[in-house]
């Protein structure tokens, strides 16, 4: 299937890929172009850079769909028919909503929330920000408002950690660190529980006394508060986890054409099918171009190579020009510079035709150049469309 065709029949797509390849900017592409393709989508974006947030409209502080104005398409030339919506994921928000959407009552919500445990956790919680994601895409797929969700995903040190994050989630609450707490006053019941609270506060308060701090009872309020909320994160983790596999995703790998990054890629796309996850494309993002013009007949020839017609430039125009000599030397160094690019090129080449050559025939496939400038507005984003959607 192609990217438009994806773009044209999906309902969730979601960008992948190491960290600081353009999968926030890809997303955001993509987006546009199934605005443009007559589609109700909203983008779903972790951290984007200032000026693309700028450009797109969105405010600093996220967890609310804005959509994007007529007026910043204009701009660009573009009149989309369908239309686009873009949200900042705020996870530390997004954690608060999750929080209150399960909390049993007021009361409940606010001792968590409240917690100064839950504060730093929500904060920094592993991998927090990868299932955030996933529960907001839940949320907003649940509501049923959009044609389709484009959801860019969080840098991760570990490509591994989003495709996780439901299952890493319901592990630490199914943990060592949550059973001792909590489960043996749980299975106990409520009885338990106060039994538990009666028992280590008078431990407590000695540890108290003795070391003057309050971070265990902290903690030990903060695993009680979860009480109840149990099931539901773990139900919807599963569901989340069912969408994930559905038909109607579709999972895109973003990467770029260095060593490491391919190699991660490969890794990721192997993780992505031994997860039973429908990938469906592969964008290598910011690929070299190669100057170095070919012969029709495709046999390497050395005399039309950029470099050679570079120098070859460089003499033509130093016969009727006044600066001879500066115009040789340029040329010189323009020369150089295409055999650099050309290594840089040929480097890429051979590693994507690694990766792609594990990819299932029929895979949508594209690669998109090392544009000179950060893609930072409509403008920019229209010319990795150029490359992504073209026939
Ligand atoms: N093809 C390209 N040519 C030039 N610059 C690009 C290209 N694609 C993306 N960029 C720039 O690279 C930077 C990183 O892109 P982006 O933020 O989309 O990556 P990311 O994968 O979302 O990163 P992170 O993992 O940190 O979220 C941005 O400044 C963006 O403008
Ligand atoms: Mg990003």
């Amino acid at each position: 299937m192609s990217f438009t065709e994806l773009v044209d029949t999906k309902e969730i797509i979601i960008c992948c890929g190491s960290g600081g390849v353009g999968k926030t900017t890809t997303s955001a592409a993509i987006a546009i172009h199934a605005a443009i393709r007559g589609r109700k989508v909203i983008v779903l974006t972790i951290d984007p850079a200032k000026r693309l947030a700028n450009s797109l409209g969105l405010p600093e502080l996220g967890n609310k769909e804005r959509r994007i104005a007529a007026d910043k398409f204009a701009e660009a030339g573009i009149s989309p028919q369908g239309e686009l919506y873009a949200m900042m994921l705020d996870t530390k928000r997004t954690f608060d909503d999750l929080i209150t959407k399960h909390a049993l009552n007021d009361e409940m919500r606010d001792r968590i929330l409240n917690n100064l445990l839950y504060k730093n956790i929500s904060d920094a919680f592993a991998g927090s920000q990868e299932y955030m994601a996933m529960e907001k895409l839940f949320e907003i797929y649940a509501e049923g408002k959009y044609d389709l969700i484009v959801l860019d995903t969080p840098p991760t040190k570990h490509a591994l950690d989003f495709l996780d994050a439901p299952k890493r989630m319901t592990d630490f609450l199914d943990g060592s660190v949550l059973k001792w707490f909590l489960k043996p006053y749980f299975s106990a019941g409520k009885l338990g529980i106060r039994m538990f609270q009666k028992g280590t506060a008078a431990i407590l308060r000695t540890l108290e006394r003795v070391t003057g701090i309050s971070a265990l009872k902290v903690a030990s309020d903060f695993f009680i508060s979860f009480e109840g909320m149990y099931d539901g994160f773990k139900e919807r983790a599963s569901a989340v986890y069912e969408l994930l596999r559905d038909n109607a995703t579709a999972f895109l790998l973003v990467t770029s054409p260095d060593d490491i990054t391919i190699e991660e890629a490969a890794f990721f796309y192997d993780k992505l099918i031994e997860y039973g996850m429908p990938f469906c494309g592969l964008i290598v993002n910011r690929v070299h171009a190669d100057y170095g013009l070919e012969p029709e007949d495709g046999r390497a020839a050395p005399d039309n190579s950029s470099e050679k017609l570079a120098l070859k430039l460089g003499d033509v125009l130093a016969k009727s020009a006044v600066e001879k000599k500066a115009i040789q030397v340029i040329a010189a160094e323009m020369a150089r510079n295409l055999r650099d690019f050309k290594c840089l090129a040929d480097v890429d080449a051979e590693n994507i035709r690694k990766l792609t050559s594990r990819l299932e025939a029929g895979t949508a496939f594209k690669t998109v150049p090392f544009f000179d400038t950060d893609i930072y507005d409509i403008d920019g984003l229209m010319q990795i469309n150029h490359h992504l959607f073209e026939t």
